[in-house]
């Protein structure tokens, strides 16, 4: 069974590693690794590359940035000759990227069966370009492979016959329990940016609807330089957030708060490192609010919703939203002593790769 293993974005790269792994050690299973090159710089990918030990992919397909609809287009367009010139028996996607919607569809229209990983999240919030794709992909697909039991429901809410979805749990939780021990022998980023272990907060932001107007971002960065004004903040700028910072003139801002330090993006250890150690993270990434609930590390969401609503039930998450007096006020109470726990949910064991392997070893035979 040739399998075209489809990635595009940062997120996309932790959830699949295993996946390769268990794919190849499956007798009768053939992956082919795709990158489309959504992400294209080296700290956005090709370090990640080489921390997860991916595998140099089979094809670049150079797509790039553009807008939603071009970026898709030319991950359709590319992906489509690829599949034309040697058809794979079955296409995987991860996440819920442009990159994963556009291989999906592609592969819908050519007939060829599909797998999502990470199928049925939902944030009802179809302002959310991510949601667009999620629910686009779930629709087209043949094996829907959850991470969570929440999302059983949405899929049968949506009309999905419970017959295509196999519960496997979270590969990209797989990546972060096999790399953890190496990220606390090798990355040296606490000393690097002089941080004392459980004395510091680190920030991430790159969502359109928190960085792309420029009040929304400058009332987030004046929430962050406040509890800057109490710890030491570490922000690893997402070349987005980057771009808006510099054309809306927020320089101002983070002069004021000598404590809120912006640095380039991280590789994948140094960042498990980092957020390891954290007295607090605070975030509108997806894959963070999960990585943060197994290392039982308080996290505060910067988001009116999430997808991934478990890590709040059982986790360490907390959604606070974007209104800055609650973003401080939230913040300081942690940094108070008030620190949520929370347990890892169902299956988020470091063997959900295996579970997916092992399914699509049976689909096939079947
Ligand atoms: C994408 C995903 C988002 C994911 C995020 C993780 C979609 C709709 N969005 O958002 O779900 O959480 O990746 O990072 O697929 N850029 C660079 N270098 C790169 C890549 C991008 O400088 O290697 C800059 C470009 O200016 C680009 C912008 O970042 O226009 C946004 O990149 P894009 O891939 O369109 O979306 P993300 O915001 O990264």
């Amino acid at each position: 069974m040739k399998i075209d293993c489809v990635v595009g974005a940062r997120p996309n790269f932790m959830k699949m590693a295993p996946i390769i792994k268990a794919l190849k050690a499956t007798p009768g299973l053939e992956p082919r690794l795709i990158h489309t090159e959504q992400h294209y710089d080296a700290a956005m990918s090709k370090i990640f590359f080489d921390e997860l030990g991916l595998p140099v992919p089979d094809l670049f397909l150079g797509v790039g940035s553009a807008g939603h609809s071009e970026q898709t287009a030319r991950v359709m367009v590319e992906f489509d000759r690829v599949v034309a010139a040697n058809c794979p028996d079955f296409v995987l996607v991860v996440g819920d990227v442009n990159s994963t919607m556009a291989a999906a569809l592609v592969a819908a229209k050519r007939l060829i069966p599909i797998g999502h990983v990470e199928a049925g999240l939902r944030s009802f919030d179809r302002t959310m370009p991510e949601e667009i794709n999620r629910i686009v992909t779930d629709v087209v697909s043949d094996l829907l492979f959850t991470t969570s039991e929440d999302a059983h429901l949405n899929l049968a809410n949506e009309g999905i016959d419970a017959a295509k979805i196999r519960f496997v749990g979270n590969t990209m939780i797989d990546s972060l329990l096999l790399h953890r021990e190496r990220a606390r022998a090798t990355s040296t980023a606490l000393e690097t940016f002089g941080l004392n272990p459980g004395r510091y907060l680190l920030v991430t932001l790159h969502r359109p609807a928190n960085v792309d107007e420029p009040d929304a971002l400058s009332g987030l960065l004046g929430a962050l330089g406040r509890l800057a004004d109490e710890r030491p903040v570490l922000f690893p700028v997402h070349p987005r957030t980057r771009a808006r910072i510099e054309a809306f003139g927020l320089g101002a801002v983070l002069a004021r708060h000598p404590g809120l330090r912006l640095i380039d993006p991280l590789g994948y250890l140094d960042f498990l490192r980092l957020m390891e150690s954290a007295e607090l993270v605070l975030t509108d990434s997806g894959g963070i609010q999960e990585e943060t609930t197994v290392l039982g590390v308080p996290c505060l969401t910067l988001r009116p919703n999430t997808e991934r609503p478990v890590t709040i039930t059982e986790g360490t998450n907390i959604l606070v939203g974007t209104d800055p007096a609650r973003i401080v006020e939230e913040g300081l109470r942690v940094l108070a002593g008030e620190r949520k726990t929370g347990r890892s949910p169902r299956y988020w064991d470091g063997h959900a790769a295996g579970r997916i392997a092992q399914a699509l070893a049976e689909w096939g035979q079947a």
